[in-house]
């Protein structure tokens, strides 16, 4: 599925249609350079899934980890300081994906060893979102449901 914006604004609204077909165990792994929209996407699925619109969604740069409560638990966590592999095998990341809430992860890319190759820490079910910056405030957005039957999951309905 590809979808492109033209404004932040956009990529929120976005954000929120994919939010509301999310469900509690969904991992969403972000790809995309620094300032492609991942914590803009991030906010409106916030939204989606019940976030309050005043509570401030931002990139856990520094806490490598945020938690919101929406109709269930969000898990927003950021990659982009953590180098190594091991690094991020450290911090037990496992328990909070195989949990009962959603994780949102941005700089998804630290988890691909190799080009083509699954994710590490276990995860196998997933939605891709790929964000490219096309200039001029457009951005490209290519959501891909991951090892997932079509019909299993309502995010295929995303339209
Ligand atoms: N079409 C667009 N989609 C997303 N962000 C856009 C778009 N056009 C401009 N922007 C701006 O680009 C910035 C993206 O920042 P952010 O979401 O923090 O990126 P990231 O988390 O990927 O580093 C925001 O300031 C946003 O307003
Ligand atoms: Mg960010």
């Amino acid at each position: 599925m590809i979808f492109i914006t033209h404004s932040g604004e956009e990529t929120q609204s976005l954000g929120t249609r994919l939010g509301r077909l999310l469900g509690p165990g969904d991992i969403v792994l972000l790809f995309g350079d620094l300032g492609a929209g991942k914590t803009t996407l991030t906010q409106g699925m916030a939204r989606g899934m019940g976030v309050n619109p005043d509570e401030y969604v931002r990139s856990p740069t520094f806490t490598l980890i945020n938690e919101y409560r929406g109709n269930f638990p969000i898990y927003h966590i950021d990659l982009y300081r953590l180098d190594s592999l091991a690094e991020i095998e450290n911090i037990g990341l496992e328990e909070t994906l195989l949990g009962c809430g959603v994780s949102i992860v941005e700089w998804a890319e630290k988890l691909i060893q190799n080009p083509g190759e699954a994710p590490a820490l276990g995860i196998t079910r997933r939605i891709e979102v790929e964000i490219s910056d096309l200039g001029e405030n457009e951005r490209r957005l290519e959501i891909r449901p991951m090892e997932m039957d079509a019909q299993s999951h309502p995010i295929f309905s995303l339209q």
